[in-house]
């Protein structure tokens, strides 16, 4: 297949690991990235694509994802997220080729105490999501043809995340605090990555079968930020046992940022299981193998 599929922020967390899942799984990829490309810019997004040969497929993995710091920069998260994802889905209705897009449990205000189906209403409490929330309108009213994917608490190997900060801290203090009444679920970047491979094939192999649309996917199973830290700090001491920082539990009162956060993000991933047979590992287990991974790499 000389087809070319399109990896947009393909220097960040989910970028990098996709781009390397679809040559993995032998199909093309193709990245574009500032300045040659910047989603904000929707004359560079048109250029940008016109250049690519036999373009197949977009996926956008670019964002604005600093969650507190979009309090006080709106414009930017609202152009990366908002006004982005327009420009892509206009230029790939204009080369008639769909776009995968990446979006957040952020869009929902986390009343909730079951987990969130795709059509559950949204509500977002902050500006990143309110940012995020207007990128999927826009990909939706834009293009028929889209697959808009939300995920939730993402980790991997690159850029900062939770799983490193905690291995960082660890090192470093005795003692952690860490918010125990926020729920949500982990999920490693490279099965996010995988489940984009899976879809595109999809896409690709059968496209009058696809079901356009909004779905989860997250790393199967809920906890709280401190469950996740405690389990992190399990798995890091059978392969480093030297990782000794004690942790205590905090509520999000005693933790005040910037971006308010829903306290229930859990999301409900069987419509994608449904559509792509696809089924999240359980994110303990996800979170091992990333940890092998991780201090295999830093050795
Ligand atoms: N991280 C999470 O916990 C989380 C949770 C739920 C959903 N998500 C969603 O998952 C997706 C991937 O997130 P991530 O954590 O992998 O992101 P990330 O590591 O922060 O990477 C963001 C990428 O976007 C690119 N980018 C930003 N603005 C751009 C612009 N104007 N034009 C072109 N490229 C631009 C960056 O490129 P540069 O190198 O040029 O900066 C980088 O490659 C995003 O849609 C995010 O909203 C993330």
């Amino acid at each position: 297949m000389n087809r070319n599929i399109v990896v947009i922020g393909s220097s960040g967390m989910l970028g990098a690991d996709l781009v390397e899942a679809l040559e993995e799984a032998g199909l093309k990829a193709v990245t574009l990235a500032r300045p040659g490309l910047d989603i904000t810019r929707p004359e560079t997004v048109r250029s940008a694509l016109d250049r690519v040969a036999s373009p197949c497929l977009v996926i956008n993995c670019a964002a604005y994802t600093a969650v507190d710091k979009a309090e006080s920069e709106p414009d930017a998260a609202y152009a990366a997220n908002g006004d982005g994802p327009a420009h892509l889905a206009d230029a790939c209705r204009k080369l008639q080729i769909p776009l995968l897009h990446i979006s957040t449990d952020y869009v929902f205000d986390g009343t909730s105490r079951s987990p969130y189906k795709e059509e559950d209403p949204v509500n977002p409490i902050n500006v990143y999501g309110l940012s995020k929330l207007q990128g999927e309108g826009a990909v939706r009213s834009g293009l028929s043809e889209h697959i808009i994917v939300r995920t939730s608490w993402l980790y991997g190997l690159r850029g900062r995340n939770f799983v490193k900060t905690i291995l960082k801290l660890a090192g470093e203090r005795e003692e952690l605090r860490v918010v125990c009444d926020q729920h949500g679920c982990p999920t490693w970047s490279v099965d996010l990555a995988r489940c984009l491979v899976r879809i595109s094939q999809a896409v690709l192999s059968a496209p009058e079968s696809v079901h356009w649309g909004t779905y989860h996917f997250c790393g199967k199973g809920a906890t709280t930020w401190y469950e996740f830290a405690a389990a992190i700090l399990t798995e890091a001491r059978r392969i480093r046992p030297d990782n000794l920082a004690r942790l205590t539990p905090v509520s999000t009162s005693d933790f005040p940022t910037p971006a308010a956060r829903p306290v229930y993000s859990v999301l409900d991933c069987s419509k994608m299981e449904a559509n792509f047979g696809l089924v999240p590992p359980a994110w303990q287990q996800s979170l091992a193998c990333f940890l092998e991974l991780f201090y295999r790499k830093s050795e």
